[in-house]
């Protein structure tokens, strides 16, 4: 729609707009060139709803919108009907079958501070004529928002947000959503049809572990969670929608047809966190829990500080909160502008993204050799963390991303997850930007490079390379993995540059004693590492697997071989074919194990770590009638206080019992410790369901 040319310019208005924000006469500036200010804006709208690709803050661009509110207000006869401020947005993403919402999506207004919110309430107050306003305040959950539509009590349609007006019609993929029931008793309400609004999301752990998965597949990691939940909305391979474990939390009530009123059993709400309620009682997830009513905007700011205390704990990513009147009838009076409702407001938190300069490139060699670039950045806080470094993957993400050596780039911290660069910012360079290019040979030991044509990743095929031997050692000593506390990254390296250690088995036979004479090792340190050694001897088997840094072995494929086999030589017996068989493992991962255990050197490293004490033995086998769980399948739900939940999860498998990711018919035990939420109370309603302590799970366990 727009060429370079015209983005160009715009871009350029843009910055004159914004830089010119705090002068004086800006109203008069703007009333003067009221369709200039209206194409940038329309401009970033494009960019923003259509491109799904934004050029500017929220902040930024409410500010710009802002300037021309106020202009046309104080200059009504400048209004025009095809003003931004008169529609609700524009464009849509030509895919999938469009459909009409029943009320537009409109997007709400956004706040930054208190002063923001202690103006909105008085605004409420006056056009209310009430004292104090009660609000219902909540999560803004960061995601991709849907609307669902039921008639009578089924799930007949749900949708993208599109423009506002129009959407895109994605019913079978969210059916695919589990935490979307297929029908709910609305009927028991009085109502017929119901429009119903949410956020679809990813989870951080899931996102984690899908991005892991990519990332150990060769392929570049995704964004963030919202840009994951997006994209999963659009797929056209539904059983992957399913696979990528999406949620979905519904917290709004558009529109209501009521019915026959002969079945209805339960009055319906007259407040939102009432309507919250009842979505929550008729099996959706809603906010109910995470809610709160309040009485006043002071009480609205004690609580959305509170929560924002609590954003890195959450399981999912929120960027704010939302405050809306509580009463649908005050709501109903105060209406909407042509862009927001006046009952409601956003409240954001502070960004995790921020604007740095890509100042250059590293190549790391990992432990498989794979060759990264590492993108060197201009220091920049991004969340309270400071990022001056972020890998960039290989060639094609280089080329995806559009990223030159002095490119002006976005970058984002989404929770715990690692920070990612989001996009550059082509319109915004000076012609001195320079390709990022590839070494030809290993910056650490200087043997050639290859590319395996199925692969997207430069690798070293020397297996001997120092850098990969030593990553070898991190890997294996690392927390998911042996976890030797007190040995880490950095001793691993000095260690090994020191000679004190060359491999693996090295670990094993490692001499205290220079160690303890070496800079910055006090006896207690050396004792320390020394018991940690020890004890990662009897780590569990799927530990000493993952530790083996196998190509494509994740956590959860470890597992599977570990349970599979009594012994780690087992699997020199096993062929192609049968690891085809274990869940999980394809061609490609079968191949890898076998090649693994059909190396003379890996198999020789086996045998020097069985000698010095590594237990490769499966413990549960050895250990008998520890099938006690089999066939039982746990969850468990709040803080355990006796155990660690990873432990006990362990305890679960190594038992033979299942863990199960979320509650459903399948489900035998719930245990619940302290602060049990919302899986609690969905078990409640399946009553095969067994609700235990952890007490009651700790006597099932063997003696
Ligand atoms: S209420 C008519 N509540 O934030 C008001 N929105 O611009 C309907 N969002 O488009 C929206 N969490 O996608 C509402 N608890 C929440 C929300 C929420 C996230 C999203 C929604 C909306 C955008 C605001």
């Amino acid at each position: 729609m727009y060429n370079q040319q015209q983005t160009k310019e715009l871009q350029e208005n843009t910055t004159e707009w914004l830089s010119s924000l705090n002068t004086t006469n800006i109203h008069e500036i703007a009333a003067h060139n009221i369709e200039g200010l209206r194409n940038v804006l329309r401009f970033h709208e494009y960019r923003y709803y259509v491109q799904n690709d934004p050029l500017m803050s929220d902040f930024e661009y409410d500010s710009l919108y802002k300037l021309l509110e106020k202009t046309e207000k104080e200059n009504p006869s400048l209004i025009t009907a095809a003003s931004p401020t008169q529609r609700v947005g524009s464009g849509l993403v030509k895919d999938f079958p469009k459909v009409e919402h029943l009320v537009p999506m409109l997007s709400l207004e956004n706040s930054y501070n208190s002063d923001d919110l202690i103006d909105w309430d008085r605004k409420a107050r006056e056009l209310s004529t009430l004292d104090v306003v009660e609000y219902c305040v909540e999560p803004k959950f960061d995601g991709a928002s849907i609307s669902l539509i039921y008639d009578n009590n089924l799930l007949t349609r749900a949708a993208t947000r599109g423009d506002g007006v129009t959407g895109d019609e994605i019913t079978t993929n969210t059916k695919k959503i589990k935490s979307v029931p297929l029908s709910a008793t609305f009927s028991s309400y009085g109502i017929e049809q119901i429009e119903i609004r949410g956020e679809v999301l990813i989870n951080k752990n899931n996102f984690k572990a899908y991005n892991q998965k990519l990332m150990e597949e060769g392929v570049p990691p995704l964004a963030n969670p919202r840009n994951a939940a997006a994209g999963s909305l659009r797929i056209k391979d539904t059983a992957e929608v399913g696979r990528r474990n999406l949620e979905a939390f519904l917290y709004h009530v558009s529109y209501i047809i009521n019915g026959n009123q002969q079945a209805t059993t339960n009055a319906q709400p007259s407040t939102h966190s009432g309507m919250l309620e009842m979505l929550w009682n008729l099996g959706f997830r809603s906010p109910k829990q995470e809610m709160k009513v309040v009485q006043g905007i002071d009480e609205v700011i004690k609580y959305v500080n509170e929560f924002e205390t609590k954003r890195d704990d959450l399981p999912y990513e929120i960027d704010g909160m939302v405050i809306k009147v509580n009463n649908l009838h005050l709501q109903e009076q105060l209406g909407m502008t042509s862009h927001h409702p006046r009952w409601a407001i956003a409240y954001k938190f502070k960004a995790r993204q921020a604007t740095s300069k890509l100042t250059g490139v590293e190549f790391q060699v990992g432990r498989t050799g794979a060759v990264t670039p590492v993108a060197k950045i201009e220091p920049v806080q991004v969340g309270g963390v400071t990022v001056s470094s972020i890998s960039i993957h290989n060639e094609e993400y280089i080329k995806e991303k559009n990223l030159l050596l002095g490119d002006t780039i976005l970058i984002e911290r989404s929770g715990d997850v690692i920070p990612q660069i989001v996009k550059s910012f082509p319109e915004l360079r000076k012609g001195n930007e320079t390709a990022i290019q590839f070494p030809g040979e290993c910056p650490v030991c200087h043997h050639q490079l290859f590319k395996p044509t199925e692969e997207a990743v430069w690798r070293c095929i020397n297996i001997n390379c120092e850098a990969q031997v030593v990553e070898r050692i991190i890997h294996f000593v690392s927390k998911d993995a042996m976890d030797i506390k007190s040995f880490g990254d950095a001793n691993v390296r000095k260690f090994y540059t020191e000679g004190l250690l060359k491999d693996i088995p090295g670990i094993y036979q490692i001499n205290f004693d220079t160690i303890g004479k070496m800079e910055g090792f006090g006896k207690k340190s050396v004792d320390n590492l020394k018991a940690a050694i020890e004890a990662s001897k009897t780590q569990p088997l799927h530990r000493l697997i993952y530790g083996l840094g196998i190509r494509y072995v994740g956590e959860t494929t470890a597992k599977t071989l570990a349970n599979a086999v009594e012994h780690v030589h087992d699997f020199k017996n096993y062929s192609e074919e049968q690891l085809q068989q274990m869940e999980d493992v394809g061609i490609k991962v079968a191949s890898s194990i076998y090649r693994f255990f059909h190396d003379k050197d890996n198999l020789q490293m086996l045998e020097k770590l069985e000698a010095m004490g590594v237990s490769l033995i499966n413990q549960k086998k050895q250990v008998a009638g520890n099938d006690q769980l089999a066939g039982q399948t746990f969850l468990f739900t709040g803080t355990l206080t006796q155990l660690k939940r990873s432990d006990a999860e362990e305890m679960v498998e190594h038992n033979g019992g299942k863990i199960l990711s979320g509650i459903s018919s399948k489900l035998n035990y719930l245990v619940v410790g302290e602060d049990a939420g919302s899986k609690l109370e969905k078990a409640k309603k399946i009553t095969s369901i067994k609700i235990i302590n952890e007490e009651d799970f700790i006597k099932m366990l063997p003696v």
